[in-house]
């Protein structure tokens, strides 16, 4: 497996809810490494750009709202299968799916407070990458 980049955003409800450090040693516990860093809010520009993909859907306006809602922690996190390993760190979607043991499931509260994102591809990680950090 390759070195790879992602992107990484800690969400509002992991920022008010004080799970920076904890997030962040688990990143580093399995490995990768934090390439860049910033708290601060996230503009709607970069929110419809970020989920881009949904636009449309039920539950888009009110992401849009919540994702920037609050102060943020946003990530470049590199390492081998860096996208995969930081996916299955944050756990499923849905809090109450998501497995014990994993950030969602042991932080998450709902379905838009679900602590963190991570991209879900490397060409989504290299656009994303982009509109946080270009
Ligand atoms: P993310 O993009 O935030 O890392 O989350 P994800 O890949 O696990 O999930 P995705 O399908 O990309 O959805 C993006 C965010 O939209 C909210 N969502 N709500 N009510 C619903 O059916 C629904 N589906 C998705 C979640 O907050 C999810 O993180
Ligand atoms: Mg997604």
């Amino acid at each position: 497996m390759a070195v790879q980049k992602t992107y990484t955003m800690i969400k509002p409800d992991g920022v008010r809810n004080g799970h920076i450090g904890e997030i962040i040693n688990r990143f580093e516990r399995a490995g990768l490494k934090i390439e860049e860093m910033r708290l601060e809010m996230v503009t709607p520009a970069q929110a419809k750009a970020n989920y881009a993909e949904h636009e449309g859907k039920p539950f888009y306006d009110g992401l849009i709202d919540y994702v920037t809602s609050g102060p943020v922690v946003k990530m470049v996190v590199s390492g081998e299968g860096a996208v995969a390993k930081v996916r299955a760190l944050m756990g499923s979607t849905n809090p109450a799916e998501a497995a014990p043991g994993t950030i969602r499931g042991d932080f998450g509260l709902t379905m838009d407070e679900n602590v963190i994102h991570g991209s879900d591809s490397t060409e989504s990680a290299e656009r994303e990458i982009g509109v946080f950090f270009g």
